[in-house]
């Protein structure tokens, strides 16, 4: 390696005690409980696998990689569909007032509870998985789904929405503004948005997807328990609003307080707006405008989720920005297993984190985060691949055709 600078970015968060209240409100074990006993119902649900990488770990000079795969998760090569679908899930029993025993998912898909309940059309924005995620939970659940996509969003993304019976309309602009659109338009026709984001009086939704996504943290722990693994010592997850990584890190702090392992989050250079707002050191939130150029296009947001935000604030140990070859660095590694390691299907927005921790790792310039992340023989490091190939000509381009190549200066030694 020859470079002059460090091509990532980073702020270390500089408090001492956590405040790990909010986290403890937010994710309660209980509601993780409940949110576990519902996916698990779905036809077809199965944990989705974590992955023990034990010769790349090697190679790294850490105790251990785990890699939670969700490209396997249901058909839906994504980790998205587990907090659209709790969501509706809540909503249908608040709706009918309904105890969380009455609400089985047979219940949920039966004729008495449509009845109950009327036509009802639920809607959301999206850069691809979350409405996919919807569209999927709607055509399931027995109800109508109205998608909209940014300009940029690709046709493969776009058709993978529509195969699930969504309505799927473009808006011009980039995520942010199709968000601004279907608030707009859900308004005017009476649907129900489904949102991952939060907004000024918009947060008990984004909460109870949040709190969906915690199914996957109860089984990570349950699968390192299997392995003599109390916790990760090491958790990057990845950002574009921030909900997931707010679950993951929220979740760990519900349940292990001061003791939470280190969190860091990762997001691309031109969308880093949970990066940007913890640079400002305000405590307060800045968003990144533009086109949010770049390849993870599940990460493409500019204006974090303040519920997220407020978790992340007070929670997350550090916050890294990347540029978009990192992204795919990660790709070919997931894709290129050393020795019996497995074969990890991951897309850009999935192998982000694996990308970062070998800049991390191996970049000159970046001992300050290196110190404070501690990051050595003992570690059991946590990463989740948050998608495959979600689509499947970009993940090709870059894994056969080699695009978004590592410059030359940043290529690493490894022997
Ligand atoms: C594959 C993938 N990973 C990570 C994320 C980030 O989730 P969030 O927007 O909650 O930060 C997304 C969001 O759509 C995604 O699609």
């Amino acid at each position: 390696m020859n470079n002059t600078k460090p091509d990532i970015s980073w702020v270390v968060a500089d408090r001492t005690e956590k405040d790990v209240s909010l986290s403890k409100e937010m994710f309660p074990i209980s509601r993780s409980r409940e949110a576990r006993k519902f996916h698990r119902q779905i036809p077809g649900y199965k944990m989705s696998p974590l992955r023990s990488l034990p010769n790349l770990a090697h190679l790294f000079g850490v105790g251990g990689i785990w890699v939670k795969d969700e490209s396997c998760r249901l058909e839906l090569n994504s980790f998205k569909v587990l907090g659209g679908s709790f969501a509706i899930y809540r909503f249908i029993q608040e709706r009918l007032s309904l105890p969380a025993e009455r609400l089985t998912y047979e219940y949920l898909t039966s004729s008495e509870v449509k009845e109950a309940l009327g036509e009802i059309t639920f809607a959301s924005a999206t850069d691809g998985n979350h409405g996919r995620g919807i569209a999927w939970a709607s055509k399931t659940l027995g109800f109508n789904c109205e998608i909209y996509v940014h300009s940029e969003t690709s046709q493969r993304r776009i058709d993978a929405i529509k195969n699930y019976g969504a309505n799927v309309k473009v808006i011009e602009g980039n995520y942010d503004d199709a968000v601004r659109q279907i608030v707009i338009d859900a308004e005017k026709h009476g649907w129900e948005i489904v949102s991952d984001t939060s907004w000024d009086d918009y947060t008990e939704i984004p909460a109870w997807i949040m709190q969906g996504y915690t199914t996957m943290m109860a089984e990570i722990q349950e699968q390192l328990s299997g392995q003599g693994i109390i916790k990760p010592t090491h958790v990057f997850v990845q950002a574009g609003v921030g909900a997931l990584a707010a679950a993951v890190i929220g979740y760990y702090h519900s349940l292990f307080g001061n003791d939470a392992p280190k969190c860091i989050v990762v997001e691309p250079e031109d969308a880093a707006c949970i990066y940007e707002s913890a640079r400002h050191k305000d405590g307060k939130i800045h968003n990144v405008e533009g086109d949010l150029n770049t390849i993870m296009a599940g990460l493409a947001c500019g204006e974090p989720s303040p519920i997220a935000w407020d978790i992340l604030k007070e929670t997350a140990d550090a916050f890294v920005s990347v540029p978009d070859y990192v992204a795919a660095k990660g790709m070919r590694i997931y894709a290129t297993p050393l020795k019996d390691d497995p074969f990890i299907i991951s897309g850009e927005s999935g192998a982000v984190t694996l990308g970062a921790l070998v800049a991390i790792l191996k970049e000159r310039g970046v001992e300050e985060l290196r110190d404070c992340l501690k990051i050595d023989k003992n570690s059991e490091i946590l990463f989740i691949n948050t998608e495959g190939n979600t689509d499947p000509v970009l993940f090709k381009q870059i894994i056969w055709e080699g695009s978004n190549p590592v410059p030359k200066e940043y290529w690493t030694d490894q022997d």
